[in-house]
């Protein structure tokens, strides 16, 4: 059983992946932190971002084991991810270990921006997240304020906008929605809200 949930930066897909995943008893992978740790670890060999054959060889031997990576979460990692993410060869690197998670028993989410398309096109459930960027820069702009981040709500809407163009505009797998995916509008409901919406939506599915 696949679950796939695809979305723009800050949508909330990443919560929502985890508690259905808690839910159901099934693996989760949140699939930017494969980007971001490429990108992480290019940047520490002192490579440029851009440099297809340092990013390449980083994908290529890619320990998961070091996902788990506080500085992975931050935006700026965000940013870097997305630079990494446009060289096909480092997204043909990583699709091995994403369609072998993906096919573990009794199930598996993955979240990110092509699971639905690309990585798990046979997906038994393909949930589109999204919302307004007013609204996701809102919630991200909470976070980082709450821990005393000191940045401006404008900035953070900037950096979305951004980052939505670049993994919209790129030549492959861009951030779509699958033909066959249902879309969960998040800009008005509680996390809460939109987790009773995305079980009511994968209940329809199975
Ligand atoms: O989801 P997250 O914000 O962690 O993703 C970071 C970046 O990694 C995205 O902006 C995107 O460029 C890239 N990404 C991707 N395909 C995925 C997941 C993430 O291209 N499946």
């Amino acid at each position: 059983m696949i679950v796939a949930i695809d979305g723009p930066a800050a949508s909330g897909k990443g919560t929502l992946a985890k508690r259905l995943a808690d839910h159901l008893g099934y693996a989760c992978l949140d699939t930017g932190l494969l980007y971001r740790a490429v990108a992480r670890d290019v940047a520490a060999w002192g490579f440029r971002l851009e440099d297809p054959w340092a990013a390449v060889a980083v994908a290529r031997g890619l320990d998961p084991a070091r996902f788990e990576d506080p500085e992975l979460r931050g935006a700026a990692a965000g940013d870097a991810a997305s630079i990494v993410a446009r060289i096909p060869q480092v997204r043909a690197a990583l699709l091995s270990y994403q369609r072998a998670f993906a096919r573990q028993a009794p199930g598996a989410v993955l979240d990110g921006r092509d699971i639905g398309t690309v990585v798990c096109p046979d997906a038994d459930v393909k949930i589109f997240v999204t919302a307004s960027p007013e609204v996701r820069a809102r919630r991200r702009f909470s976070e980082l304020d709450a821990r005393g981040a000191g940045v401006a709500y404008e900035t953070v809407l900037a950096d979305i906008l951004a980052r939505d163009a670049r993994d919209a505009d790129r030549a492959i797998s861009p951030l779509a929605m699958a033909a066959d995916a249902m879309l969960l509008d998040t800009s008005n409901l509680s996390i809460e809200a939109a987790f009773d919406a995305a079980v009511g939506l994968i209940k329809r599915k199975i």
